[in-house]
C-alpha cells in the first residue's frame, strides 16, 4: 500500500487514477479547487488551490507518491510550469516519487524523429499553448530537476479525453517516447490509463523517464 497524492484528483485523468489506486487499497488522497460530486470511497478529498504553496505542501507532506493531474488551461494557462516546478520541488524535499500526467504531442512518431510537438501546424492555433505548456515539462522541466527526484511522465494516446473517452478493454500498450501507436490505435479509456498508470506505479520499473500508453 502506498500514500498517494493526486493533484487535480477529480478531473478526467486524475479521477481515474484516484479510482483504480483506490480500488488496489492505496491510501489516497485528491487535491482539486472543488469536490467532486460523486465521491470514490475511501478516498481523503481536499479542497484547494495548486497555486498556493501552503496549500500544495499539505497535501504532499506524507506521500509516497504524487500524481500531478492537472491542465494547462483556464486559469493555469499562465501559471502551469511553475505549479509543476513548485509541485516537483515539494515532491522532491518528501522524498516522494513524482507520476505526472502527460501529453501525446511531447512523443516521436520514431526512435530519434522530432517529437510531434515540433510541428504544429495541422492543430487549431487556440491549442497551441496548453501543448506546448504541458511538452515542457518533459523536454525543459522534468530533466531539468535535482537528480534526487525521480518522476515518469505519463503521455497518453492522441485520442485520449471526455470527448473521446473510448472502451474499457483491460488492457493497454507501453511504449518509450515513441508514441505505440503513430497512426492513431484509437482512443484509450480513461479507466485503461489509468490500469497502465497505477501498474507503473506499483512497478516502480521507470525512472525520470517518459513512456506511452496507448491501446
Ligand atoms: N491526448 C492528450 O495528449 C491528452 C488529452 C487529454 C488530457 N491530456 C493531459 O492530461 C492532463 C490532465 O487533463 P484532464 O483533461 O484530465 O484535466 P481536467 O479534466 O480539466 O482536470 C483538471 C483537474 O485539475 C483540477 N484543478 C484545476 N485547476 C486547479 C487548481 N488551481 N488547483 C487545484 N486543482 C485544480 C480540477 O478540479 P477543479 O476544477 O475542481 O479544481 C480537476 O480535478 C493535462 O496535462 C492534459 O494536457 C492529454
Amino acid at each position: 500500500m502506498s500514500r498517494i497524492t493526486v493533484i487535480g484528483g477529480t478531473g478526467y485523468a486524475g479521477s481515474a487514477i484516484v479510482a483504480e489506486a483506490a480500488a488496489r487499497a492505496h491510501q489516497v488522497t485528491a487535491l482539486s479547487r472543488s469536490l467532486p460530486d460523486a465521491p470514490i470511497p475511501n478516498v481523503t478529498y481536499v479542497e484547494g488551490d495548486a497555486t498556493d504553496e501552503a496549500t500544495l505542501s499539505a497535501a504532499i507532506e506524507g506521500a509516497d507518491v504524487v500524481v500531478a493531474a492537472l491542465a494547462p488551461r483556464g486559469p493555469l494557462a499562465g501559471t502551469f510550469r511553475d505549479v509543476y516546478s513548485t509541485i516537483a520541488r515539494l515532491a522532491d524535499a518528501a522524498g516522494a516519487l513524482l507520476f505526472v500526467v502527460g501529453g501525446y504531442s511531447s512523443l516521436r512518431p520514431a526512435p530519434g524523429a522530432d517529437r510531434f510537438v515540433t510541428d504544429l501546424s495541422h492543430i487549431p492555433t487556440e491549442l497551441h499553448d496548453e501543448i506546448r505548456a504541458g511538452a515542457a515539462l518533459i523536454t525543459e522541466d522534468l530533466p531539468a530537476t535535482p537528480a534526487t527526484l525521480d518522476w515518469v511522465f505519463v503521455s497518453p494516446a492522441l485520442r485520449f479525453g471526455a470527448h473521446v473517452p473510448g472502451e474499457q478493454l483491460g488492457r493497454y500498450r507501453l511504449g518509450s517516447d515513441v508514441a505505440v501507436q503513430p497512426e492513431d490505435g484509437g482512443a484509450i479509456s480513461a479507466a485503461d490509463y489509468a490500469l497502465g498508470f497505477v501498474d507503473l506505479i506499483e512497478k516502480g520499473d521507470h525512472h525520470r523517464a517518459q513512456v506511452n500508453l496507448g491501446h
